[in-house]
């Protein structure tokens, strides 16, 4: 029995990111709208997956499975899109990402007073810890909300951070990340915004003036499973949607929303990476976020959904292209939160682009987190794409040393969303 036990153990080692055996990943760089139309039309035909958005002039990243290769490239050449090859082996990819993370394990530190360290990606229990150790230690301003588990049973946890409790009805500002499991950079830019409200505070005028709820990690399933079993896992871990989904399990946590539900950008295939689930807020993660805005609906002003990666700042209405009543401010919010931003950002980075979530990527998604924000009546809701970099002919996952420098750039960005939220819409009336 043991001899048995060791066997599994020694194969599941060897095993670790088999599945990637063969991918490629490839970086496209459409030049016009057509080209960047026709690259997307061909995402459900060929199976692709984009871990970077492309846009006009701006390169994306695509993982591509072996059984498609040869005739997505083909697709490529025939229509002229410049590309490639980033990685020819995805497997060997990321064991050199690996490698990196654990070389930067011998050097993990703490940074600014803060107990949790910005110079590595933590599990989820070191995320964890630090949301109930923030709870604990700052009580009068802090309120942890654990009271909602996830498929697999664990809590979903966020914190409510107020001088009074929420008492005095203030503007309320909602961060929440790590919806998509893989985009590991987008936990510690929300802990990081924890870390800066009640750790170290150096803008006292955000806690005067608002009150705030941020939700690290919506997909604690998904983000365990990327950790220990499938580093490009993307959704959430249900099996209860589909007769298939024991085979398949998970939706896209961000098509599952109550808006515009599996109109576009969705699969209704339980093994697509878009699965949008068998209805509307099947899932309990998406869900809680959308309990968070019905909560707080007369107070949110600003809400951020936080993913990775491209260097975007997109708003509504990301499933069909229409600017909102409230485009002007969406747009002109936006540019003064991408130029906190690039303000700060390191010389080689990408520059943020600022825009409708459909018009910039020609990629249109219904059930979205952004969208549906924005149709409750929520003035400023926007999806950030953080950063990712482009190592030569090497990785595409942020480098592990570069986290803190995103977390303190975004945070520069939520200052000012705030702020400006705060002269747009400190006293609300319903805009959209
Ligand atoms: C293909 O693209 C390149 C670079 O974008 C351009 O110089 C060339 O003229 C294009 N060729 C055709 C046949 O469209
Ligand atoms: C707080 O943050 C500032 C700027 O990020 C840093 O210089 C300072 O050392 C931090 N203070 C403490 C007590 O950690
Ligand atoms: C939820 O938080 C409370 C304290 O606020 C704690 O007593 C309880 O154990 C937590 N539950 C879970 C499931 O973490
Ligand atoms: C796009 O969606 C918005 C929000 O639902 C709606 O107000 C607008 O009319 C739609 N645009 C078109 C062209 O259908
Ligand atoms: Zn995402």
């Amino acid at each position: 029995m043991k001899f048995i036990a060791l066997v599994f153990f020694v194969t599941a080692i060897h095993a670790k990111h088999e599945i990637y055996s063969g991918w490629k990943s490839v970086i496209v760089k459409p030049v016009n709208h057509e080209q960047l139309a026709k690259l997307t039309s061909k995402i459900i035909e060929f199976d692709l997956d984009f871990v970077s958005n492309a846009a006009v002039n701006r390169e994306g990243v695509v993982l591509v499975k072996p059984q498609y290769q040869a005739d997505f490239l083909k697709f490529l050449l025939q229509e002229n899109i410049s590309n490639w090859i980033h990685t020819e082996d995805l497997k060997k990819q990321f064991d050199i990402e690996d490698q990196k993370i654990e070389a930067r394990k011998l050097t993990t530190r703490s940074i600014n007073g803060g107990r949790i360290p910005y110079d590595n990606y933590q599990t989820l229990d070191v995320i964890y810890d630090y949301i109930d150790k923030i709870a604990e230690d700052y009580p009068e301003t802090v309120t942890l909300v654990n009271s909602t588990k996830s498929f697999e049973g664990r809590p979903l946890k966020y914190l409510k951070i107020s001088k009074d409790k929420f008492a005095s009805n203030k503007p309320v500002i909602f961060i929440d990340g790590g919806i998509h499991a893989r985009e590991w950079i987008t936990p510690p830019a929300v802990t990081y915004a924890i870390h800066k409200l009640v750790e170290n505070v150096t803008e006292p005028d955000l806690l005067e003036n608002f009150d705030w709820i941020l939700f690290p990690v919506v997909n604690p399933d998904g983000y365990v499973y990327s950790f220990e079993m499938e580093r490009m896992w993307r959704k959430t871990r249900s099996t209860d949607q589909n007769i298939f989904s024991w085979l398949c399990p998970g939706v896209d946590g961000n098509r599952n929303f109550n808006f515009e539900w599996n109109t576009v950008g969705t699969s209704n295939n339980p093994c697509s990476n878009n699965y949008a689930g068998s209805k509307p807020f099947s899932e309990v993660e998406s869900w809680t976020v959308g309990q968070i805005i019905e909560e707080h609906l007369d107070q949110i002003v600003l809400y951020i959904t936080v993913h990775s990666y491209g260097s975007f700042i997109l708003y509504p209405w990301g499933h069909n292209g229409t600017l909102s009543n409230n485009a002007f401010s969406l747009h002109t919010v936006g540019i003064d939160m991408a130029g906190a931003i690039n303000k700060l950002s390191l010389p080689h980075f990408p520059k943020y682009v600022v825009g409708n979530g459909m018009l910039t990527l020609d990629y249109a998604v219904g059930g979205a987190a952004e969208d549906y924000a924005h149709y409750r009546g929520i003035p400023l809701t926007y999806t950030f794409e953080l950063p990712g970099l482009r190592y030569g002919l090497q990785g595409f996952h942020l480098d592990p040393i570069y986290i803190h420098q995103v977390c303190i750039e975004t945070w520069e960005a939520f200052v000012i969303g705030a702020r400006r939220a705060g002269q747009l819409y400190g006293k609300k009336t319903n805009i959209v």
